[in-house]
């Protein structure tokens, strides 16, 4: 049972993958592009969950079994934010995110985009750049454990726009952060489970 439920969620991502979204909602599926699922088709929402899953759980593996794994084996390669500039140096996981998600961008075929955004960035980059994503940054540091879903008009298309909580889960999170040189006056002191940012996915909408 497990494999076949396994399998159904793979598929109906690799359907995503194979069919543009706009044709999925108004071709594939039908063309109510509401949070439920549809027997033809996958509601944005479900798409925008099931890649939010994929992206974090590359990030916690990369974080885990490549990043901490060569620290624990005194290994002479670190993830470094001036990793171009270094020898034995490799990116570190918000940067492997955020490469991620430019080539993302600039893949006509993904048919989405997402970004990291956070109230109080490092990186100038991820300040939240429509009316809808600093809501959206707002409501998940005001909710905890809530994510943020929503529709936005931009240059007269329509989209959805889902907004997940990064959240301070293991201590390098907070260090790295409350000790950066980049902090501006207003930045927090992070601990423990904070909300630090946001992972966003904006989806064309028919
Ligand atoms: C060794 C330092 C370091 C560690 C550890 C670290 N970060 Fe970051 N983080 C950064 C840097 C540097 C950036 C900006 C990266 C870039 O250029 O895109 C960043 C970016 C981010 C952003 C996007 C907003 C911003 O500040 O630009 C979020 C959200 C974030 N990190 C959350 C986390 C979380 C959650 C963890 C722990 C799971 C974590 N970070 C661990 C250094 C770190």
């Amino acid at each position: 049972m497990r494999r076949s439920s396994t399998f159904i969620s793979v598929f109906s991502l690799a359907v995503v993958a194979s069919c543009t979204l706009p044709i999925l909602f108004s071709g594939c599926g039908t063309s109510e592009a509401s949070s439920s699922a549809t027997p033809t088709g996958i509601s944005p929402q479900k798409f925008a969950d099931g890649v939010h899953a994929v992206m974090m759980a590359d990030r916690t593996v990369y974080a885990t079994h490549v990043v901490t794994n060569l620290k624990k084996q005194g290994a002479p390669v670190t993830a470094d934010e001036y990793w171009k500039d270094s020898t034995n140096a490799i990116p570190l996981p918000a940067q492997m995110f955020r490469m991620g998600a430019e080539l993302v961008d600039e893949n006509p075929q993904a048919g989405f985009k997402y970004a990291l955004r956070s109230q109080w960035p490092l990186n100038e980059q991820h300040t939240a750049q429509t009316d809808l994503e600093q809501e959206a940054l707002k409501y998940i540091s005001d909710n905890p454990g809530e994510n943020f879903y929503g529709e936005e008009t931009l240059g007269g298309k329509k989209y959805f726009v889902a907004v997940y909580p990064d959240r301070a889960v293991a201590e390098a999170c907070w260090t790295c952060h409350n000790e950066h040189p980049n902090r501006g006056e207003s930045y927090p002191e992070f601990a423990k489970d904070d909300v630090m940012g946001g992972v966003l996915v904006r989806i064309p909408m028919p």
